[in-house]
């Protein structure tokens, strides 16, 4: 009996990605059709306590360091500052982080940084007006610049943004949003497209890779290996120019890093994932609504992550995408 989330390859599952939500206020078109998904319902998803339970027990039972918020956008969630604030609150001090669109972060920042939350990953593919109301199909390009700048003023740091690169969309814009970010003293990443989209219009072929991205960037600024371990961290890391300022790229699809993970997640309506691409969830919904104890509700969470798989395993014959959209899932 070890009071850990660990794995037949010896992983430990140490990151805690919990899905608040799973409604967004932007609709990428990466992400999810223009007239939404079925979102939901009120009574599917946990409510305040059972999520902070749940927290509860994977940082003081399960050996969870680190709680990550995410949607959806969790911004949307009414309760977002108690979860957040109650978390922080654990006695064990978990680092916590959210991972937002922006939208509405200008009057959440500081009572987010007010609750405990440590710090922000703010989803920003484009810095031209125009692209953004297409990509995202709302003309909120504004608001999370002003999202950004009262994270980085509410002292949330290190502030994060990240940006997926769509070909023929915004890909020529990989050096522009490196400049944005260095001048701000945000730490930028590229992430590489997966096929995790409810439309399943992931192309392979169409992917900008992290081979692609770098030689974008090539061309502008000089990049040199970050050196600091790496960790568990799906992003690999370069200092831009000599450094301090970094820039860093998630290549799940081409370069994989499933051998480090060290992420179990919790959805939205209660559900366990020892993957991002797990095509099974554990119910602890049910479980936790008809009084389950504690020790069950660890015992079926070390069996869930006990059965993850070693890999994504997109590249492989027969790969089906998971049937929860990223949305739903959190990321
Ligand atoms: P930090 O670097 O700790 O700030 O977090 P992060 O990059 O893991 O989190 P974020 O929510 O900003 O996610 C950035 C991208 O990484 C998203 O596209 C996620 O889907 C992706 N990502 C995060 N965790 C995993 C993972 O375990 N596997 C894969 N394939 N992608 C992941
Ligand atoms: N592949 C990679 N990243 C994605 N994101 C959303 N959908 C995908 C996908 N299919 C990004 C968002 C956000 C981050 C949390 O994940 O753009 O920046
Ligand atoms: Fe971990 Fe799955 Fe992501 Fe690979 S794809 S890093 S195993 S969550």
């Amino acid at each position: 009996d070890t009071p850990f989330l660990v794995d037949r390859f010896g992983r430990v599952a140490r990151d805690l990605r919990v899905s608040l939500i799973d409604k967004c206020n932007l609709r990428c078109t990466y992400c999810m059709p223009a007239e939404g998904l079925p979102w939901l319902k009120r009574a599917e998803l946990l409510d305040t306590e059972e999520m902070v339970r749940l927290i509860r027990i994977a940082v003081e039972q399960l050996g969870v360091t680190d709680v990550r918020f995410t949607g959806g956008e969790p911004l949307l969630r009414q309760d977002l500052v108690d979860i957040i604030a109650a978390t922080a609150q654990l006695p064990s001090g978990p680092r916590t982080s959210l991972t937002t669109n922006g939208i509405n972060l200008d009057r959440f920042a500081a009572p987010l940084a007010q609750a405990g939350l440590h710090r922000v990953n703010v989803s920003l593919d484009t810095l031209d007006r125009a692209t953004f109301r297409e990509l995202t199909r709302r003309d909120r390009f504004d608001d999370v610049l002003a999202g950004l700048d009262a994270a980085k003023a509410a002292g949330l740091k290190p502030v994060k943004v990240n940006a997926v690169l769509l070909r023929g969309v915004n890909d020529a814009e990989a050096c522009d949003l490196l400049r944005f970010c260095v001048e701000r003293g945000y730490q930028l990443r590229f992430i590489e497209q997966m096929p995790l989209d409810p439309q399943h219009g992931w192309d392979r072929a169409q992917m900008i890779t992290a081979d692609e991205i770098l030689d974008h960037l090539g061309r502008e600024f000089d990049l040199t290996p970050h050196g600091a371990e790496r960790g568990s961290a799906p992003a690999e890391r370069w200092l831009v120019d000599g450094g301090p300022a970094v820039v860093g790229v998630i290549g799940s699809v081409t370069r994989p890093f499933c051998a480090t993970c060290d992420r179990t997640r919790l959805t939205a309506d209660g559900q366990l994932r020892s993957c991002l691409f797990s095509t099974t969830e554990t119910d602890l919904r049910g479980p936790l609504r008809s009084g389950a104890d504690d020790a069950e509700l660890v015992r079926l969470w070390q069996e869930t992550m006990w059965a993850k798989a070693a890999g994504h395993g997109v590249d492989d014959e027969g790969f089906a995408q998971p049937s929860r959209p990223m949305s739903a899932i959190g990321g």
